[in-house]
């Protein structure tokens, strides 16, 4: 099977079997050393602000052993540790909390997460309306007990991380001034198309490992979102529109069927689509799906396709393993064109990937 597709694809690729073998072990040896986004995941954000974190994991708080501890300030919570020598940060996560202390007004971090928080009750952050980054992953959030106006205060937060909490809800309304919004691993089943309203410098999106079965149009008007991570989900339709800027789209083990044409033309700086582990069938894929020029990265992986799709000359990764095509048969389809920057493709499991492009790297 594996020299059939080699054979095949050499063929079209006009990539003789001799120059494959002779190159396969430096091919390989390059491949291998290559960073797939699947190793590295592409930071959307890369600029990581200063990880307000003083204690070194095990080590403790920096002061010299039989000296007297410094004194916390007077409005911290008692249940928190404010270290003197970074006034705007409060650490109050990893310590059996019931419930949330009161934030004092200083603080611009704070780091609530793995507890046994279930609610957010009112007013808990009125005072802080300076905070850029709260942590509240890993609790046990339910939706009912999230108060109406919670964040309304907060016009400056950028990153909420609620992730790993008992959510069937998007929290709404949400602070506009937000850029990273943390949702996964929740139990959200539904996303309203207001739900994300007015998000305008959101960059990314996390809301996998959720129950959601349908987002309709709300993904649409974030005009700022880079990442949309959507995977392991009920899905069995793609967004309704995409946001013009996104460049990572992860729908993977959803029950994706088909995909409208010409569907990613609405996101020019699309690179990455992963899709593996859906229902996808040639019928439900239009001729020209795929044939977007930004795309890179294109994981079609376990779904029920018989032919390769028609993709872009301009893609470098195409996934194809776990499905219904044959080489040997009459069904298999190579891609229209030689796709000359091709470098791998997978087609059955446990395959080591074929290389047909001809792309000189470095
Ligand atoms: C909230 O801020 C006000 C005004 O700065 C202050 O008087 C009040 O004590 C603060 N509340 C708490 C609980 O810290
Ligand atoms: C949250 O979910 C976990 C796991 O599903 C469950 O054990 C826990 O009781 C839930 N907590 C609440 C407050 O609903
Ligand atoms: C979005 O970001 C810009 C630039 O950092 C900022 O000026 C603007 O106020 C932000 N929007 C909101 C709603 O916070
Ligand atoms: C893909 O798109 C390009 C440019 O839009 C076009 O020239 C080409 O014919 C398309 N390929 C297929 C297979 O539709």
């Amino acid at each position: 099977m594996q020299w059939a597709s080699i054979l095949l694809l050499a063929g079209l690729c006009s990539l003789s079997r001799a120059q494959y073998e002779e190159d396969s072990h430096w091919w390989f040896h390059f491949l291998r050393n290559q960073q797939s986004t699947y190793d590295d995941p592409y930071d959307p954000y890369p600029y990581e602000p200063y990880e307000p974190y003083p204690y070194g994991g095990e080590e403790g708080p920096a002061y010299a052993y039989g000296s007297p501890p410094p004194p916390e300030p007077r409005d911290c919570p008692q249940e928190c540790d404010c270290p003197p020598n970074f006034p705007t940060a409060m650490y109050c996560d990893n310590r059996n909390l019931k419930y949330l202390p009161f934030v004092p007004s200083r603080m611009k971090y704070v780091y609530f997460q793995n507890n046994q928080i279930s609610s957010i009750q009112e007013g808990v952050f009125d005072n802080a309306t300076g905070l850029l980054w709260i942590a509240l992953h890993g609790n046990q959030i339910t939706s009912d007990k999230v108060g109406k106006k919670v964040f309304s205060k907060l016009r400056h937060l950028e990153r909420l991380y609620l992730d790993h909490n008992n959510l069937t809800r998007i929290p709404s309304p949400l602070p506009r001034s937000l850029r990273e919004l943390h949702l996964d691993h929740n139990q959200i089943s539904r996303v309203p198309n207001n739900a994300l309203e007015g998000l305008e410098n959101l960059t990314a999106l996390y809301l996998h490992h959720n129950e959601i079965q349908e987002v309709g149009s709300s993904m649409r008007g974030l005009r700022s979102l880079i990442l949309l991570d959507l995977s392991y989900n009920h899905l069995r339709k793609v967004p309704d529109g995409l946001p013009s800027a996104l460049e990572q789209l992860y729908l993977e083990h959803n029950n994706v069927f088909s995909v409208p044409d010409s569907y990613f033309r609405g996101s020019p700086k699309l690179l990455y689509v992963r899709l593996s582990h859906n229902s996808l069938t040639n019928n439900g894929l239009a001729s020209n799906t795929f044939n977007s020029s930004s795309l890179l990265e294109l994981d079609l992986s376990y779904n029920q396709l018989q032919k390769i799709p028609p993709v872009s000359t301009n893609l470098e990764n195409l996934y194809l393993q776990g499905n219904r095509i044959n080489a040997g048969g009459r069904e298999f389809a190579a891609p229209p064109s030689c796709v000359q920057h091709l470098l791998w493709l997978a087609l059955q499991e446990h395959e080591e990937p074929l290389v047909v492009g001809q792309r000189v790297p470095g």
